[in-house]
């Protein structure tokens, strides 16, 4: 159990990283209350500085005995990574809530969503997962309506933006789109093809039954945050040449008949949900105003005009805050008032 304390001793393990300067940000924005702060990432990072409440602490290496004397970990630099580092975190009683994929689906490790579900994180956590960035966003949506009208399926299309892949991935389609449109030649690294001016229906590997791990994610990820193995999900996942936050087309069908008005007024009362839905003046939720909020944004709710029991929505929020830095910050919020 982590002890009561003013001020925690804090790492931030992939701290360069695009989520890990998001982490710091907001740590800073929210006053989290911070006694020491490590920045830790690879050696090819090491002496580089980065600022904190207008300090600069320099960058150190991540090892196995950075954690020594540490109250919590953020993780965000890559599955390999927390695999290989964690369990030196966990031998130094450093509690670990950790970005990548890791641990999100091994039984005794919980994955949280503060808005959805804050008790699954225990009494005594050692890890705590944050769940996949598309997972959250939609799982904040679905929760009072799976409690209210109890969800059969969900059919949802993503739209996600390239920082889900990493500040290379910023980088290659800010390049790309100069080298585009100048007639020169562009190059392609983080992903199998061009991604500037383009759409690409894979993230992730695929596995073999033809869907992405990404896709996959979303099924399982979702089911165990619900709490509930019955709820159907049908993903397809597909990267756009957008910078920053993830976009989903859902359609949701529950047990009974639904309408897109309940839906609306059920939506609107829920922390963390900002309605954007007046189609006759051109609102709704866009990528664009999504960037740099902390809150999830629904609109184009409309009742399904192929099937009684279904409604429709479009639902943006920002990957690398609710999708991943915030929601990681806000369980460590809630780990500290346990
Ligand atoms: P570095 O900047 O030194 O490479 P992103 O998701 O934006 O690509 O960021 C990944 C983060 O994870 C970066 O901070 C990166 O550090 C860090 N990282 C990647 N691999 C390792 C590793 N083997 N050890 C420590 N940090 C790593």
């Amino acid at each position: 159990m982590i002890k009561n304390k003013e001020k925690y001793h804090v790492a931030i393990a992939g701290a360069t990283g695009a989520v890990g300067r998001k982490m710091l940000e907001i740590l800073e924005e929210r006053d989290f209350p911070i006694g020491k702060l490590k920045l830790l990432a690879s050696s090819r990072s090491v002496g580089k500085v980065l600022e904190f409440k207008g300090k600069e602490i320099v960058i150190e290496e991540l090892r196995e005995s950075s954690f020594v004397d540490m109250d919590i970990a953020l993780f965000s630099a890559g599955a390999g990574t927390s695999l290989q580092f964690a369990p030196s975190a966990v031998k130094s009683n450093c509690v670990v809530i950790d970005n990548s994929s890791a641990y999100r689906m091994q039984k005794d490790i919980p994955l949280v969503v503060p808005e959805v579900n804050p008790a699954s994180i225990g009494e005594n956590p050692t890890i705590i997962a944050n769940p996949n960035c598309s997972t959250i966003q939609m799982v904040i949506v679905l929760k009072p309506i799976h409690e209210k009208f109890k969800l059969k399926r969900v059919v949802v299309s993503t739209y996600q933006s390239v920082s889900g892949s990493g500040q290379k991935a910023i980088d290659e389609l800010k390049n790309q789109t100069k080298a585009l449109l100048s007639d020169k030649e562009i190059k392609t690294n983080v992903y199998p093809y061009q991604i500037a001016f383009n759409c690409l229906p894979h993230i992730d590997k695929f596995l073999d039954n033809g869907y992405t791990k990404e896709e996959m994610k979303m099924v399982n990820e979702t089911k165990k945050i619900l709490g509930d193995d019955s709820v159907q999900v049908c993903p397809t996942t597909v990267r756009v040449p957008v910078l920053y936050s993830h976009s989903e087309a859902l359609n949701i069908e529950a047990e009974g008949p639904i309408t897109a008005s309940e839906i609306k007024n059920l939506l609107k009362a829920q922390p963390g949900i900002v309605i954007v839905d007046d189609p006759q003046n051109n609102k709704y939720p866009l990528a664009i105003h999504g960037e740099n909020k902390n809150e999830v944004f629904v609109g184009r709710i409309r009742d399904d005009i192929s099937l009684e029991r279904a409604v429709n929505l479009w639902v943006v929020s920002d990957n690398l805050r609710k999708g991943a830095a915030l929601n990681a910050i806000q369980i460590a919020e809630l780990l500290v008032a346990l």
